[in-house]
């Protein structure tokens, strides 16, 4: 599997599976738990920033089947495909799906089990089914205690 580009200590956990991978990009510290999903288009790319944590069983897609006509099967219709860009520090948490052609800015979290259909403002935190902005990281205050960051992404599990 030849990946468009992988940067440095990325963790890939059991049950990668990703689609076109010449036009999947990751940066540094990526981690995908285990039974992930990603794709790309024939054309349209995948980008995933750096810090980007992936819950397990997420499904990132680039690709739509096209449905516009009547009388011919869905099958036979081919595909569109739209370009997904993730910035840095997003956390995507478990089951979520991340449809075509989304951006979700940096620092962004997305809540268990989202649908993401459109965009997601930067240091925002989403969630349900269509995804939708909960609050922002921006207007709520840090906890007293914060746990250190882990000092090596040996696991895609401690996404
Ligand atoms: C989004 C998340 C980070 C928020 O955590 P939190 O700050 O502790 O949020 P709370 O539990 O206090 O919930 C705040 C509100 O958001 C709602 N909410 C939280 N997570 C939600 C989710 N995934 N889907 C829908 N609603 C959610 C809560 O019901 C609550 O709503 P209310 O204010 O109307 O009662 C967390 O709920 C989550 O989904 N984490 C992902 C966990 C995961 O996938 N871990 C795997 C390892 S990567």
């Amino acid at each position: 599997m030849l990946i468009g580009a992988v940067g440095k200590d990325v963790v890939f956990d059991d049950g990668i599976k990703i689609l076109n991978p010449s036009r999947v990009f990751l940066g540094d510290h990526v981690g995908f738990n285990v039974n992930c999903y990603v794709s790309a288009g024939p054309h349209a790319s995948t980008n995933i920033g750096n810090y980007v944590r992936v819950g397990p069983m997420v499904t990132i897609e680039a690709v739509n089947h096209r449905f516009d006509r009547i009388g011919i099967p869905i099958y036979h219709q081919g595909y569109t495909e739209a370009q997904i860009d993730i910035d840095d520090d997003v956390w995507i948490g478990a089951g979520s799906v991340i449809l075509p052609g989304v951006h979700i800015g940096a620092g962004a979290i997305i809540g268990a089990g989202a649908v993401v259909t459109h965009d997601i403002p930067a240091y925002s935190v989403a969630v349900g089914v269509p995804a939708e902005v909960k609050w922002s990281r921006l207007s709520t205050t840090p906890p007293a205690v914060v746990d250190r960051a882990p000092e090596k992404n040996t696991r895609g599990s401690e996404a």
